[in-house]
């Protein structure tokens, strides 16, 4: 009996630790399957071993942390879970009892029906009694989707509540525990799909639900940003749009190209709805998007034939999907099936078979990146997985490797989840001794590899030097975002490296046109066209150039932001720690970060070489906004009569000027509309100006 104790105890502790790493940190270390399955086996020793039952147990709660970084939001009606299956039989057993649940609730409601009927009726046909009557409202809408399901698919991302007060946007929020979220309105209010002001004749209350998530497109181009920048990139477009929505900055938010579909309601005041089906269809004439893939099923056939079409359809849809949900459409219905104390009763989630597949771990290759981060990766023996045929793995970092407890020559189970490179996510067969562990020397330079901070997972070159380090920095500095010299890709870079043509990124620009004629499958016009390439690459503005010299912790965003503010090289390099901290997006360890970046003699030299190549060193006029606002930021709340928060948000930019979403000592001014809520109280709290819409109209003369 203490066995069983023990190992409840540690699947409590163990599914508490990976809801942690999955919600709070964005980064889990089990997959969905093996998650379901852990919550599954201590289900089951609940069930047959009730003694042991706690509510303290993470199979009573619903599952999310609230992080203590954002205001808190309570929800009206909690935000719950669905209950989830992957087995055929399972549905099958759910659609049986949610039937037979239905059967009862209807012959009741006929039975009640049927009496008002004879009371009302002096000839009452004895024959009808048992058929429903169709005598009021809820009696029709019964008959109508009496049997009726709502399958739609199960979006892979982070659930959100949206509240609309007399139709206007007023608060967004993540679900957190399901009792409290965190108020994230800023970052909700930047999903182009989610309307600021319902169309449609809006009730005076509406707390809507649905799934924020990032489409597949948006989710590959920003994991390449992110490794262009240096950084470690999302494991799935699930933890990319988590970690998006959770931005401090909404600009930041609002860069990642979030995605909404509207899924339930917590409460409405002022409307109601008789089925799932026509909620959706009101949410659509609000000004919402709806899944193109829901299917109203009525019977169980009709929902596993569309189950086996969707999972057919899911690796050409944008999104992902990891599932269905299942529905019972009647909201009467809904309402007699009722909850347990997580989930619904009524609706649960049938998930699709993960991508997974079992093979040999070949080899671990090291790889050095542009800021010399050393990352495993895993070279497999190439094995077909949903379509395609998989020959490499990602092992994300030596802590991952450690974990894992992996080596070469063992067999492993692989998953995609989200990435086209899959994640290893156990060994099956351990063909060989303990983990492979991180090298003690640079494979291209054989410098010492050094861990910088225990709490970094992180292992990295330090040697400026670095071979390895400056063919990345090379690659990045000639890519689109950065520097953009079109035809200069990895080919060309590892045949002028090997002809010990690019010493210095500045060498690029010393290139000459025998240069290229030299390299392989070159002919005159691609010389031509590389060298124009090159040419064209000395006028890009001073934010490019920044972004493609690379600075720690600075991406495009800040090089951008950077650049507008210094205007020159020259005035970036005689910049102060405290002039970066002025700029309100800009935090201390960026600061410092930007100023141990200029201060550092080899950036002089870089610069001033690729300065005496004709590299354009100042951003535009042209793109620089009027200065009237120059240094001002500015914190919007409340309605404004004659401006959208978009509008405003446009003028005080083009003016110089920045927004906020929060009130802090370094706002300028508190602009007020009606109805302004806790931004004016904590503007009034630190003193910072306060103007009204006809102060700002002023302004802006
Ligand atoms: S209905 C009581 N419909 O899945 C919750 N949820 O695992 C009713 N999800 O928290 C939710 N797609 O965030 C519903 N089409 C869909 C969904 C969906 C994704 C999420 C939702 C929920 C989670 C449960």
């Amino acid at each position: 009996m203490n066995d069983i104790k023990n190992k409840i105890d540690h699947l409590r502790k163990g599914i508490e630790r990976h809801n942690k790493l999955y919600y709070a940190k964005q980064n889990p270390e089990i997959s969905d399957t093996e998650y379901d399955n852990l919550v599954k086996e201590l289900e089951k020793l609940e069930r047959d071993y009730p003694l042991f039952a706690s509510k303290d147990s993470p199979t009573q709660k619903v599952s999310g942390t609230v992080s203590s970084s954002f205001e808190k939001v309570k929800h009206a009606v909690p935000m719950l879970s669905l209950d989830n299956t992957y087995s055929e039989e399972e549905i099958g057993k759910w659609y049986e009892r949610t039937i037979k649940a239905i059967t009862n609730y209807e012959l009741q409601i006929a039975n009640e029906n049927g009496k008002a009927h004879r009371e009302n009726t002096a000839s009452c046909n004895d024959s009808n009694q048992d058929l429903p009557l169709q005598t009021d409202e809820a009696g029709e809408a019964i008959q109508k989707s009496a049997l009726s399901f709502t399958v739609e698919p199960k979006i892979d991302g982070v659930s959100a509540s949206l509240t609309y007060v007399n139709g206007v946007l007023a608060i967004g929020a993540t679900r957190g525990d399901g009792e409290t979220g965190e108020d994230i309105t800023e970052n909700i209010k930047t999903i182009r799909d989610i309307p600021h002001k319902l169309k449609d004749n809006p009730p005076a209350f509406f707390e809507l639900r649905g799934e924020v998530y990032m489409d597949k497109e948006s989710f590959a181009a920003i994991n390449e940003e992110i490794i262009e920048n240096g950084g470690q990139k999302f494991a799935n477009p699930r933890n990319a749009a988590s970690g998006s929505l959770r931005q401090k900055n909404p600009q930041i938010t609002a860069s990642r190209r979030l995605r909404f579909f509207v899924h339930s309601f917590g409460d409405i005041k002022g409307l109601s709805f008789s089925t799932h089906s026509d909620f959706l269809e009101y949410c659509k004439k609000c000004g919402f998007k709806l899944q193109k893939d829901i299917k109203t099923c009525r019977s169980l056939k009709e929902i596993t034939d569309f189950s086996l079409e969707m999972l057919e359809k899911r690796e050409t849809l944008p999104y992902e999907i990891d599932g269905l949900v299942i529905k019972v459409d009647s909201y009467g219905l809904q309402k007699e099936l009722g909850y347990t104390n997580k989930s619904p009763r009524w609706a649960i989630a049938y998930k699709f078979p993960a991508k997974q597949a079992t093979t040999k771990l070949n080899q671990i290759r090291v790889q050095v990146g542009r800021t010399g981060i050393i990352t495993p990766s895993a070279v497999l023996e190439p094995v077909p997985l949903a379509g395609v045929t998989i020959s490499h793995a990602t092992l994300h970092n030596f802590e991952e490797i450690e974990r894992l407890n992996v080596n070469e020559g063992d067999t492993v189970l692989i998953e995609r989840a989200g990435d086209v490179i899959p994640k290893i996510v156990k060994v099956t067969v351990k063909n060989s001794e303990g983990f492979f562990k991180p090298p003690k020397h640079c494979p291209s330079c054989q410098s010492e590899i050094v861990k910088e901070s225990e709490e970094e997972a992180a292992y990295r070159c330090v040697n400026p030097e670095c071979p390895a380090q400056f063919r990345r920095h090379l690659i990045h500095f000639v890519s689109r975002n950065a520097m953009n010299i079109d035809g200069f890709g990895e080919v060309v870079i590892d045949q002028l490296l090997e002809k010990e043509k690019l010493k210095t990124l500045a060498d690029i620009y010393a290139l000459t046109f025998d240069d290229f004629l030299g390299l392989e499958l070159f002919k005159e016009k691609k010389a031509n066209n590389l060298m124009k390439s090159i040419a064209e690459s000395k006028k890009r503005p001073l934010s490019k150039l920044l972004f493609a010299l690379g600075i720690r912790h600075a991406g495009e965003k800040v090089s951008e932001i950077i650049a507008k503010r210094f205007i020159t090289m020259d005035a970036l390099f005689t910049a102060s720690v405290g002039d970066f901290i002025k700029i309100n997006e800009i935090g201390d360890v960026l600061a410092v970060s930007l100023k141990e970046f200029f201060e550092k003699p080899e950036m002089r030299h870089i610069t001033n070489a690729l300065k005496a190549a004709g590299v354009n060193m100042t951003e535009p006029e042209s793109e620089n906004p009027g200065t009237a606002f120059e240094g001002k930021t500015f914190v919007l709340t409340g309605e404004l009569a004659n401006y959208t928060r978009e509008k405003a948000t446009e003028i005080i930019k083009s003016l110089g000027g920045r927004t906020s979403s929060s009130v802090s000592k370094k706002t300028s001014y508190v602009l007020a509309g009606a109805e302004a809520g806790s931004k004016l109280e904590k503007a009034k709290e630190l003193g910072v100006q306060v103007i009204s819409e006809a102060e700002f109209e002023e302004l802006i003369k």
